[in-house]
């Protein structure tokens, strides 16, 4: 009997898609380190938020834990790429552990920026999300009350400034664009002397992963995200294509997450991947629709990257 040919389909791969500059150096933290003094390496939290990632890691020597109290004395530990509080690396000098930051150079950055807000008098506003390591970790570098979070435009409308004339805002980098955009008018109509960014500290990776969904959306019957459902920027994709106009945008782990019933008959897919999402993943996704479908495969290029960052001077060379 012969088989049915397999029906054809079109994957668009938006472009860029997955690993950011800072994710790659904090997983290239993590290897040189295990490199250069062997094994084990304590990881504080998922170095990023990809399980894959951290089995790997694992494999070679990581061992990833929550609190610093779960390090043994002595013992040589990294932050993960979405920054810690201050008292994180206070605590790991009073412990005399060694301890290396793969905070993103660009959490780094807004760090920097809320501090010089702080040394200035101002109170400050951070758009984020509750709860995610960013947002602790932002809040952190400052005393207790000196950082106010605002999630939505309603927070945004009903916050209550200490003193409206000294107040400014920071973001988290992972965020929706266009939410955030809405978020920073508001306060912006509100308090006409709020300092901040041009327009917030969302990254260039978050962007550009945004913008390629955008351009791929509308086309595709459905939309693949290849990420987890902890990571920030690849809910945000979900979102983004979901209001580009794809009303089946799904977000999947592996290729064994990906459900063809729910899937349908669709003639075009749109793939995209987070920034903590390996290229492995994708290749295996394209490997699985190949399995059922006749797939030709186009690239959509939004934008081009080339951010690299240096690793830390006492793992470089
Ligand atoms: Fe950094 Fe943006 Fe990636 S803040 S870790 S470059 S998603």
């Amino acid at each position: 009997t012969e088989r049915a040919p397999k029906p054809k389909l079109t994957l668009i791969l938006a472009s860029p898609r997955g690993f950011c500059a800072g994710v790659d150096r904090a997983i290239q933290i993590v290897e040189t380190a295990i490199e250069k003094f062997g094994p084990p390496v304590y990881v504080r939290h998922e170095i990023v938020h990809n399980r894959f990632v951290v089995e790997t890691l694992e494999r070679k020597g990581a061992i990833f834990v929550e609190e610093l109290d779960e390090v043994p004395e002595g013992a040589r530990v990294i932050f993960s790429a979405h920054g810690v509080p201050k008292s994180v690396p206070e605590a790991a000098k009073a412990r005399e552990l060694i301890y290396f930051d793969a905070t993103c150079p660009l959490v780094s950055k807004v760090h920097v920026e809320a501090e010089r807000h702080h040394e200035r008098g101002l109170d400050i506003i951070l758009i984020g999300h509750s709860g995610h390591p960013e947002v602790i970790g932002t809040m952190g570098q400052l005393p207790e009350g000196a950082v106010c979070l605002v999630e939505t435009v309603a927070d945004a409308e009903t916050f209550e400034p200490r003193d409206p004339a000294k107040l400014a805002f920071v973001t988290q980098t992972t965020l929706s664009i266009d939410d955030t955009a809405e978020i920073v008018a508001v306060l912006r109509r509100r308090f006409p002397r709020i300092v901040g960014p041009h327009k917030e500290d969302i990254c260039y990776a978050t962007t550009n992963r945004q913008e390629a969904v955008k351009a791929i959306a509308p086309r595709a019957d459905a939309v693949i995200v290849i990420g987890a459902p902890n990571s920030s920027n690849s809910m945000r994709l979900v979102e983004v294509a979901e209001r580009a106009g794809c009303s089946k945008s799904m977000l999947v782990q592996r290729a064994v997450d990906i459900d063809w019933a729910a899937l349908g008959h669709p003639r075009t897919v749109g793939l995209t991947a987070g920034a903590s999402a390996p290229d492995v993943l994708v290749d295996e996704v394209i490997a699985a629709f190949r399995e059922h479908f006749d797939v030709t495969v186009e690239d959509v290029e939004a934008a081009r990257e080339s951010v690299q960052f240096k690793l830390p001077r006492a793992l470089a060379g």
